[in-house]
């Protein structure tokens, strides 16, 4: 496995894969690498002739309240276990590489970006798609690969490549649970021994209300939710996926997306189905 740091060695290191119209996946991640990183990149190997996992903490999807400085890097071992997925390409730049001018074109995400995660964290997802458009123009993918854990980040990459016509088909990959159903995060060590045992209700609470979703009622969903998890529901939303609008008569896919608070640790989760199935 290669560790590029240049956009200009990374697109002589790609010029072959173009010129012989081969499948280029793109893993984008910030680094220190966790087992959603590799499920990430085990799918992309398995489907790409070549690829390419890009590793940058992006200083423009931090809040001036967010620990930019304090956000976990680690090269050598991301680069062991990318090599260990099978990632052909490491590509970890400098801020000054990705961001060499001052000022300049910002992004603006939308209404979608304002609500569920997004409330508590303004400008975060203008951010993310500054600099998964710029990821996306430097290495030119074939597939990229995003985690439907982050749902709200997956919605708003889709309708960026759906409304701009890039090119890219985008792969989200399905969230990895404990065998009794609690998604996986590295936060879940902070969960107390009692509120581990009653954490996978949140995902039963999601499944239940999916059956039923016809008569999805807001507030009746989070007394659900608290009732069976004892914790505090942040939000719990059914929209339309992947625009995350209210939803109306003619949608098919939909999300069903809750975050719940514990005592040292917010948890999230969500579902998105088509309506029938
Ligand atoms: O999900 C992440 O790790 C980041 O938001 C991403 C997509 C790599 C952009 O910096």
């Amino acid at each position: 496995m290669k560790v590029i740091t240049t956009i200009q060695e990374l697109q002589q290191a790609l010029a072959p894969y173009y010129a012989a119209n081969n499948t280029i996946g793109l893993v984008p991640t910030m680094g220190y690498l966790h087992e959603g990183h590799q499920t990430l990149a085990k799918a992309a190997v398995s489907e790409n002739d070549v690829v390419v996992m890009s590793d940058f903490v992006n200083p423009t999807q931090f809040g001036p309240n967010e620990d930019y400085e304090a956000y976990p890097r680690d090269l050598e071992r991301d680069a062991r276990i990318a090599s260990d997925v099978g990632v052909d390409i490491l590509f970890a730049p400098s801020v000054e590489e990705m961001y060499p001018h001052q000022g300049g074109i910002t992004f603006e995400a939308g209404a979608a970006s304002k609500i569920l995660c997004g409330a508590t964290r303004p400008g975060h997802f203008n951010g993310v798609l500054q600099v998964v458009t710029k990821l996306f123009q430097i290495v030119r993918p074939t597939t990229a690969y995003f985690g439907q854990k982050d749902a709200q980040q997956l919605a708003l990459i889709e309708m960026l490549v759906r409304d701009y016509h890039m090119p890219i088909t985008i792969r989200p990959i399905p969230i990895v649970r404990e065998v009794d159903g609690l998604a996986k995060s590295s936060r879940n060590v902070f969960l107390s021994a009692e509120e581990r045992k009653l954490a996978p209700n949140l995902y039963k609470t999601l499944q239940s209300l999916q059956q039923t979703i016809t008569q999805f009622d807001h507030i009746a969903a989070k007394a659900q939710i608290e009732a069976a998890t004892n914790g505090r529901v942040d939000y719990i939303e059914l929209l339309s996926y992947p625009d995350l609008q209210p939803v109306k008569e003619a949608d098919t896919q939909l999300i069903l997306a809750t975050a719940l608070y514990y005592d040292n640790v917010r948890l999230i989760d969500n579902i998105i189905f088509t309506v029938g199935e």
